[in-house]
Formats: C-alpha cells, structure tokens, sequence
C-alpha cells in the first residue's frame, strides 16, 4: 500500500476517484462531484496540484497537498493535508481530510491511509499534533482516528474534535 502525491501520470483514476465523492458527506465536501474527465485534465486537477504551493489564491487559504491511497493497481482513498493551522482551521476541520471508496469501505483502509497520512504530515505541519474534527454520528471516522492513536479534545453540538500526537524526534513530551 501506498500514499501517492497527485499527479498529471494518474489522471484517469484520479478523476474517476474525484468525479463519484459525493458532494458532502460527513463534512467532507467536494465541489467536483459529476466533474467530466476533460474538466477535470484541464481545469481541476491543474487546481488541486497548485494548492501544494498556492498562486493568486486569497490570504486565508492555507496551502494543501493531496494524495491518493494505492493497493497495488487499485486507487482506494484520498487523504488531504492542510499544512499549518489557523484559527478557523484550529477551531474547525483541522489538518487532515479523507475518504476511502466506498466498495473499498470496512477493508482497513481507512485506519492504513491516515497513519501513512500521519507519517507524511510529519515532515510537512509545524505543530505537535494532528488537528482532526469528525462529526458525532461517523463512528467509522472515529475509529480510524482512534486506531492511530487519536484523543478527544472538545466538542461542539455536531463534532467532535480529535488530536493525533506527532511523535518527532526531539519533541519534549511523550503519550
Ligand atoms: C470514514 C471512512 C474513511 C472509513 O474508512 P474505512 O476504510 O471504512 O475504515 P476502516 O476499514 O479502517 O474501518 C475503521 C473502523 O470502522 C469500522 N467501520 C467501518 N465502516 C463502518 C460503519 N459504516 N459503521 C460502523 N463502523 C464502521 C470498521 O469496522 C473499523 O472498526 P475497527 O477499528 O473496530 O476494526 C469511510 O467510511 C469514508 O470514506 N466515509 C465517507 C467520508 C468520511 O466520513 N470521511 C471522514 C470525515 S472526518
């Protein structure tokens, strides 16, 4: 298994990933549901690529690198890091954003990609944990969270609000 960055070579799995995430589920949104493959080659997938380092985008957007979570031949999950946190973001969605495919669902994927997701992270947040937010009802969510080493930091009437210590060498502290 493997966590790959987006990219021009995948493409056509990429979209097809992309074009059939709902619009909103559990919170996590995406705006190019129905999206054609051409749309997507010319417009999306060039966008989604610069959010990695960000032109021409509007002060409050925080940079964020996507990558795509391969079995084999088989992509099965998308995971998203934003890579630094600010208030909205702090108080709200967090760092990491992900879903896994839905006939690839109940499979372990979940759980593989966040601690890959976790590991990469590493070396691209500059705080000490993960910030993660999960709505109430999504236990499928929370469990993933959890068995990456995830504890709850507050709730608000929706959500609850996860964080993920960063084990770093050299961090001062330990779980
Ligand atoms: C949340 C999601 C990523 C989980 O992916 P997954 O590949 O099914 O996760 P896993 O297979 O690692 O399962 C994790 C745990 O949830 C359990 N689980 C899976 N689907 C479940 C369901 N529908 N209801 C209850 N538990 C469920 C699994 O049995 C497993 O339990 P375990 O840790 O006790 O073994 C996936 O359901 C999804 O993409 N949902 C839509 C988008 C979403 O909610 N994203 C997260 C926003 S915070």
């Amino acid at each position: 298994m493997e966590l790959r960055k987006i990219n021009l070579k995948d493409a056509k799995e990429q979209w097809e990933y992309t074009t059939a995430l709902p619009e909103d589920e559990n919170g996590l949104t995406n705006p190019h549901h129905g999206v054609s493959f051409e749309e997507y080659r010319e417009i999306v997938l060039p966008q989604l690529m610069s959010y990695e380092h960000p032109v021409d985008m509007p002060e409050w957007f925080v940079p964020e690198t996507y990558y795509y979570l391969w079995d084999g031949d088989k992509l099965v999950g998308e995971f998203r890091i934003r890579h630094y946190l600010t208030e909205t973001l702090g108080n709200g969605a967090g760092h990491i954003g992900y879903s896994v495919k839905k006939d690839f669902r109940g499979k372990g994927y979940g759980t593989a990609g966040l601690k890959l997701t976790v590991e990469k992270a590493k070396a691209i947040v500059s705080e000490n944990e993960v910030y993660l937010r999960v709505n109430k009802d999504n236990i499928a969510s929370q469990k993933v969270m959890i068995n990456n080493g995830a504890y709850k930091v507050g709730e608000d009437e929706g959500h609850y609000f996860m964080r993920i210590p960063i084990m770093r060498k050299g961090n001062n502290f330990s779980l």
